[in-house]
């Protein structure tokens, strides 16, 4: 079977070059199409500032980087947008609205009543949503987004806990990577020999995308789930990688050996279907008293990175209450990884025109 064609916005920036990467080397989808803003009419080996430790392909590092239009991904069978926020709100309906499909990183789009917002092992029935969206719109292309970098790993783990035991309430604190705020993001300044405990409108985004993505389809759009998330979001010198601590209230008792062994044994979609990036086991939980940590454990799992790692599963206050450590690598399973899995998933169920 031939391949997927697609096509890359804002392919410079920190999420594009790990779209880049993983797409250099997959078995059914061809990079064909490199998309900027300033950098555009560049070879992008010169106009990236490469983060990446492997080096850029060599066959995108002549590439020229075309103007982000409709039109130049004319063909294609989907879009990755890693556009920032304020771009993707107007530049991403227009590729829609010419007939493509567009599966987004940004925040612009995503907590609209008929986009679905996807991880493809979380919700991925909530794809059904397009029918309504092109019903209402009036598109003949579709709008998928991928949620932001730090609500993935935590939803992945809240929708095993939430299934098996009923989770009633979430107490989250994060301590997330700098390459999760782009190029250049945090000025050193600021964040070296420091802790910033603030990051702007994260908090919002992260209990308000949990919850949609947790919430059951309905035919007006999703009915968000009825959990309550308190979260504080920091800032930390670390390049990449999320930590997050997790106190989770339960509907029920249970021992920390169940949590662990439900964790462990999660699967979805993917995983089903054995996409080709879809890791093993979704999440890992590391015995270690010590783990998880990001600099030994955000290239978790059998496709590096696409693993959430968990660790320190221990009881909380009472019986009906569990504590935990996650990391999540925020620009593979944050952003590229779970953008191209949805793609993957949206080729296997016939969403992808060709
Ligand atoms: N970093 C993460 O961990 C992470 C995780 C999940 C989601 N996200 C989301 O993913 C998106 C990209 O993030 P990033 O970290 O990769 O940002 P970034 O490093 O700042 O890169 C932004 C990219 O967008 C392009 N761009 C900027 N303005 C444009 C415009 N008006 N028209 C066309 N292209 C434009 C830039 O191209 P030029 O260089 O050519 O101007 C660059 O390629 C954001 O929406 C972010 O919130 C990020």
């Amino acid at each position: 079977m031939s391949k997927l064609r697609a096509a890359l916005l804002g392919a410079t920036g920190a999420v594009g070059q790990r779209y880049l990467m993983m797409l250099s080397r997959h078995p059914t989808i061809e990079l064909e199409v490199l998309m900027g803003g300033d950098s555009a009419g560049r070879a992008y080996g010169e106009a990236a500032r490469w983060l990446v430790s492997e080096d850029i392909p060599d066959r995108f590092a002549d590439r020229k980087v075309l103007p982000t239009d409709p039109r130049n991904a004319e063909g294609c069978d989907v879009v990755f947008s890693a556009l920032p926020a304020e771009a993707a709100s107007t530049v991403e309906p227009e590729f829609v609205k010419a007939g493509l499909t567009v599966i987004s990183e940004a925040s612009a789009h995503r907590l609209e009543e008929d986009v679905p917002l996807v991880i493809p092992e979380v919700n991925p029935d909530h794809l059904g949503l397009l029918d309504l969206q092109r019903k209402r719109r009036g598109w003949s292309g579709s709008l998928v987004a991928t949620p932001n970098c730090t609500v993935t790993g935590l939803a992945m783990v809240l929708k095993p806990l939430s299934d098996s035991f009923a989770l009633r309430r979430a107490i989250v604190t994060t301590m997330q990577a700098v390459s999760g705020a782009g190029f250049p993001g945090v000025p050193s300044m600021l964040i070296m020999e420091n802790v910033v405990p603030y990051i702007k409108g994260e908090e919002e985004k992260v209990s308000d995308e949990s919850r949609k993505i947790l919430g059951t389809q309905s035919e007006i759009g999703i009915r968000s789930a009825n959990l309550q998330i308190a979260i504080s979001c920091n800032r930390v010198p670390v390049i990449d990688g999320h930590v997050e601590t997790l106190y989770a209230e339960l509907g029920k008792d249970i021992e920390p050996e169940e949590a662990v062994d439900c964790l462990n044994r999660f699967r979805g979609a993917p995983q089903e279907l054995g996409l080709p990036s879809a890791p093993m086991q979704p999440i890992i939980v590391r015995p270690e008293p010590d783990r998880p940590q990001p600099r030994l454990d955000r290239l978790s799992g059998s496709v590096p990175g696409m693993s959430v790692a968990v660790g320190r599963v221990r009881r909380g206050l009472g019986r009906d209450s569990i504590q935990l450590t996650l990391v999540s690598h925020n620009t593979i399973r944050g952003a590229a990884g779970t953008a191209i899995l949805t793609a993957e998933l949206m080729d296997n169920k016939g969403q992808l025109g060709r």
